[in-house]
């Protein structure tokens, strides 16, 4: 996607305002995470039409043909604490979920941040930071979306979608970057100035977690149970069959029978 097709379309002050738009990068997030570390500015955007080696959560790997979806990562440089990094994890789930939802695409949210249509994934979102001491120096979010993929490896297609094998047509890159962009810059100012409460509140309307029963890692090991709630701080609160309540923090979290 050339840097001008986007920069024309962009609402932002600051998210996408530096743009690095590659035919091909081993990550976008990589690259991103080298920029932060030499100074790049809050909003720098790398975006890729391709990567030989996108990062998944947790070690997995991203696999994304060439030119069909939406491969990028933003440098931002918040002003919160390190204990609270994690809420931005929520913060960027609750962004890219209103602005598909804008789109006409009615996104849940698996927690803590995996999007679905229609119960699979359609993208994901890789939170890295870097800090010194107990104060933020850069966080690098990485956000694949699968946006007109319409053929996924064995295993991979029970489990994931994209917009285009939801709505039956392809669907514009640029456009639905800036309106990301757009959601993600006026998110994290509400977030800057009102704290996790109202990304709390949205991310719970558009929830695909709570109410069901999960399997989690706990910190004291795993945990089966009902995903009652989020807490103040955005930890799950799973209930397990003997009536205790588990907070978890970090990891993944599968749906169960
Ligand atoms: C997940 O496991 O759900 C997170 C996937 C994040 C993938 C994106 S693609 C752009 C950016 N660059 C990477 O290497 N990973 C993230």
């Amino acid at each position: 996607m050339p840097a001008s097709d986007l920069a024309s379309l962009l609402s932002t002050r600051a998210l996408g305002r530096t743009i690095h738009a590659l035919d091909e990068v081993g990550s976008t997030s990589d690259l991103a995470r080298s920029l932060a570390d030499a100074g790049a500015t809050h909003g720098t955007l790398v975006v890729a039409e391709a990567q030989r080696w996108g990062r998944g959560r947790r070690g997995r790997v991203w696999v994304s043909p060439p030119g069909e979806n939406l491969l990028f990562s933003l440098v931002l440089r918040p002003a919160i604490p390190l204990a609270r990094a994690s809420e931005l994890t929520l913060v960027a789930a609750v962004a890219i979920a209103e602005a598909l939802g804008g789109a006409g695409f009615p996104a849940a949210i698996r927690w803590p941040n995996d999007l679905l249509l229609a119960g699979k994934k359609v993208a994901g979102i890789l939170t890295e930071l870097a800090a010194s001491g107990e104060a933020i120096r850069w966080v690098v979010l990485g956000v694949g979306i699968d946006v007109n993929s319409r053929v996924f490896p064995p295993g991979v297609a029970e489990i994931a979608t994209s917009l285009a094998l939801f709505s039956g047509q392809e669907v514009a890159r640029a456009p639905l970057l800036a309106a990301v962009l757009g959601s993600l810059e006026s998110w994290l100012a509400r977030h800057a100035r009102e704290g996790l409460g109202p990304v709390r509140e949205r991310w719970l309307q558009r929830s695909s977690t709570i109410g069901a029963r999960v399997r989690a890692e706990g910190p004291e090991g795993p945990v089966e149970g009902l995903a009652e709630a989020m807490d103040e701080d955005g930890a799950l609160l799973v209930r397990d069959a003997a009536g205790r309540l588990a907070r978890i923090v970090a990891g993944d979290v599968e749906p169960i029978r």
